[in-house]
């Protein structure tokens, strides 16, 4: 079994692509992501069927879950989460949420760099959830979790944290609400805000006064970093 403290383990490294190295990372760890995508897709009809196509498959309902996504596009690769949250040590951080976890890879590189630290993982389709937990158990990660849960339903509380998580985890709507959960209940603290996917970037730029947000830019890494004050909300 690999050790998930090694530090070497989530660098990129210059000749290997990064879904690449996810990939054959995910082998190491022990994942078995590619089984319960198949399984999944068995089960549910794939995201970009059209609605009308004859198939006795339908779709999850309420939300969009990337049936039929390859896994290594459906995450961020480790290579990506590991050069934002190293860009962050200096940083007092106890707590990072990823919003729409889905295998909870956030989690395992959030122990790597701060192994005190406790990450929760949000993410609603239970098979995802339950092998993200698994891995966890296996390499003894202790406060580190994926809740299986709906993140738009009316009874969710975003927990507080100093880094939120945010990849086009469902459609444009559905984020817009994600974003707002951000805004409205997070005004008293500061924290940092990994933004990556085109929807989320663009719902960040109308909704969040950026003057008041400080950006960090990552030359290599898919994920860009906002950190906000408690006076960074124009929501
Ligand atoms: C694009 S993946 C991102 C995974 C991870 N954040 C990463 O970057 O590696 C988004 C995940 O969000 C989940 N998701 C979609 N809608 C959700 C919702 N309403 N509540 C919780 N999870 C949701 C999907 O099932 C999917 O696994």
């Amino acid at each position: 079994m690999i050790s998930i403290d090694n530090a070497e383990l989530f660098k990129r490294h210059p000749h290997i692509q990064s879904q690449i190295h996810a990939k054959k990372l995910d082998k190491l760890i022990g994942y078995r992501i590619a089984k319960i995508e198949v399984k999944l897709l068995q089960k549910y009809k794939a995201y970009y069927k059209e609605a009308g196509e004859t198939n006795r498959k339908t779709y999850f309902e309420g939300t969009q879950t990337w049936f039929g996504l390859h896994p290594q596009v459906l995450q961020t690769p480790y290579n990506d989460i590991y050069e934002a949250l190293s860009s962050l040590k200096d940083q007092q951080i106890s707590r990072v949420v990823d919003i729409g976890s889905a295998y909870g890879r956030v989690g395992l590189i959030t122990k790597n760099i701060f192994p005190k630290a406790s990450f929760i993982g949000f993410e609603i389709v239970k098979k995802r959830a339950d092998e993200a937990n698994r891995v966890f158990g296996k390499y003894n990660l202790i406060n580190c979790e994926v809740v299986n849960k709906n993140i738009l339903s009316d009874d969710f509380i975003l927990p507080e944290a100093d880094v939120y998580f945010i990849y086009d985890f469902s459609d444009r709507e559905d984020i817009k609400k994600a974003i707002m959960l951000i805004c409205k209940r997070m005004k008293s603290k500061k924290f940092f805000l990994f933004a990556r996917g085109d929807s989320v970037e663009s719902i960040l730029k109308k909704k969040i006064n950026f003057i008041l947000s400080k950006t960090r830019y990552l030359p290599d890494s898919l994920i860009r970093i906002y950190e906000f004050r408690s006076d960074s909300f124009n929501c």
